[in-house]
């Protein structure tokens, strides 16, 4: 092979390397819920960035608080959410709440259980398809 061929396909390498390495290692929020088992509609659209530890204890972060309407259900997002996450399991919510009636409450605890999406709102149980929550919301 001529010197300028190697240099040309060296250079090409070390172009194409970084690109490919780099993406692959930054995980979106969105990302962790899924790695997790929940579906990304957990979390409207326009997280800023967040915040994870190795036990699970996380703070996510929008430009401002948030008010989504899915499953025929109002929820409203602070603009900081905290909570714990591990596989199934999201406890100590804080940040999210839903309207019922005339009143929001906070949602403490979602559990997913094969297709079904558990939400704990004070003393009420709700239950829904994970489907139902595929797709992020947007604020609104
Ligand atoms: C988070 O949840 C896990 C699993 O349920 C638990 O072992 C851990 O102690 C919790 N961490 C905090 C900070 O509550």
């Amino acid at each position: 092979m001529s010197p300028l061929i190697l240099f040309f396909l060296s250079s090409l390498c070390i172009t194409l390397l970084p690109t490919t390495s780099s993406s692959a290692t930054v995980l979106s929020a969105y990302d962790v819920l899924g790695s997790y088992g929940f579906p990304v509609g957990l979390l409207p659209q326009g997280i800023t960035g967040y915040e994870i530890d190795q036990s699970g204890k996380f703070t996510a972060y929008l430009k401002g608080s948030c008010n989504v309407h899915i499953a025929g259900r109002h929820l409203k997002y602070k603009s900081t959410i905290t909570g714990n996450i591990s596989n199934d399991k999201l406890t100590d919510l804080v940040g999210v709440s839903v309207k019922v009636l005339l009143f929001w409450i906070g949602i403490d605890k979602v559990t997913v259980t094969g297709n079904d999406l558990y939400f704990k709102v004070g003393i009420y149980n709700a239950d829904y398809s994970t489907d139902t929550f595929s797709l992020s919301p947007t604020c609104g």
